[in-house]
């Protein structure tokens, strides 16, 4: 910064910050970041049945819907004009296997979810989650060999399978959440080669090994699979910020159309080097952990509920374009 207060003549009583703050209307002139309700990205859980929402018991509010419920719930999204969720499944677990093929079948929980969905709401945005977590039998992210090692080339193969499937059923944008090599390039070729050129793909490119998913991993299933397993052999390890320029870097070359930072709070520094690195957009996902902290400390009265709020536009300082956030429709109400 070349204009600044550090000139020698700039300094106390002639200059006064607090001057801009005296009243409302002269902090809104110079505010620098807005959040909108077209920010925000509703993650949700989806399950198979009719006429159900069962709640999540780690997390407050949260349900996983059926189909039925699923569609009935988006009539509230689009009122609160949050433009776009993102679909989570969970899988019945007699349907789980090693190679995790359900993931991929074209009748699946998720294709017929995102049909539903853009039948009745053809202008919501529908993103799909892209990994095998929820479908396969220990719930890694990836293909199993007997030495419990996880095998890149042939989990991105069943990716790229799952991805076309998704965009057949009509998914607008995909998203890897795998952190599998090479799996952005693989899944932009199978899209093209089948004609989805247009659809998008949301790659989760800073994805750390956290400690933050617990909540969703009981949403989706996976807690009991995982059976106390972690994810270190393939997510990022929160140790380390320069290598999510490098995982960035590789999404960004490899043909995705927009990244994604996780979770949210505990690395807005990442947020912010990979914002101020990339010519395309950022997206971060305030994780479950994330919203059970601030649930429960709200809940207990210990803090109110617009430090939502106050973490939102945390996200939108650090530089990122929309955020997913367990807690669009609080934040929507907050807002309006
Ligand atoms: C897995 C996936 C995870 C989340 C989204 N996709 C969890 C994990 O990596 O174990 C976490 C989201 C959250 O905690 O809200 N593909």
């Amino acid at each position: 910064m070349s204009i600044d207060y550090a000139l020698p003549f700039g300094q106390f009583p002639r200059v006064r910050p607090r001057r801009l703050r005296r009243t409302a209307f002269l902090r809104d002139l110079v505010q620098e970041h807005k959040l909108s309700t077209s920010d925000l990205i509703l993650p949700l859980f989806v399950q198979e049945g009719t006429s159900t929402k069962t709640p999540i018991l780690s997390m407050h509010n949260t349900f996983r819907y059926t189909i039925d419920e699923l569609v009935k719930h988006c009539q509230h999204i689009v009122d609160a004009q949050i433009p776009a969720i993102a679909l989570f499944p969970y899988i019945d677990p007699a349907m789980k296997t090693n190679l995790a093929e359900e993931a991929y079948n074209s009748n699946g929980l998720v294709p017929r979810a995102v049909a539903s969905v853009k039948q009745a709401y053809p202008e919501l945005g529908v993103i799909t989650d892209v990994a095998l977590d929820p479908y396969t039998i220990h719930g890694q992210d990836g293909i199993m060999n007997d030495q419990h090692e996880i095998l890149n080339d042939i989990t991105i193969e069943a990716l790229a399978k799952q991805a076309l499937s998704h965009a057949q059923a009509g998914a607008d944008i995909v998203a890897p959440s795998d952190m599998m090599d090479g799996r952005i390039g693989f899944v932009r070729e199978r899209l093209e080669k089948n004609g989805f050129t247009h659809v998008a793909i949301l790659a989760y490119s800073a994805k750390y090994a956290s400690t933050f998913y617990g909540p969703f991993r009981d949403a989706v299933g996976s807690a009991g699979q995982l059976a106390g397993a972690d994810k270190k052999t393939y997510q990022l390890n929160p140790a380390n910020g320069t290598e999510a320029l490098l995982e960035a870097t590789l999404d960004c070359q490899e043909g995705a159309d927009i990244l994604m930072v996780k979770p949210g709070m505990p690395y807005l520094d990442i947020l912010w080097r990979v914002t101020q690195n990339s010519s395309i957009p950022v997206f971060v996902y305030q994780v479950s952990g994330e919203y059970a902290m601030l649930q429960n400390a709200i809940s207990q009265n210990l803090l109110p509920e617009s430090a939502i709020l106050e973490t939102m536009i945390a996200f939108k300082r650090a530089g990122a374009n929309a955020i997913l956030t367990y807690s669009a429709l609080d934040v929507a109400r907050l807002m309006s």
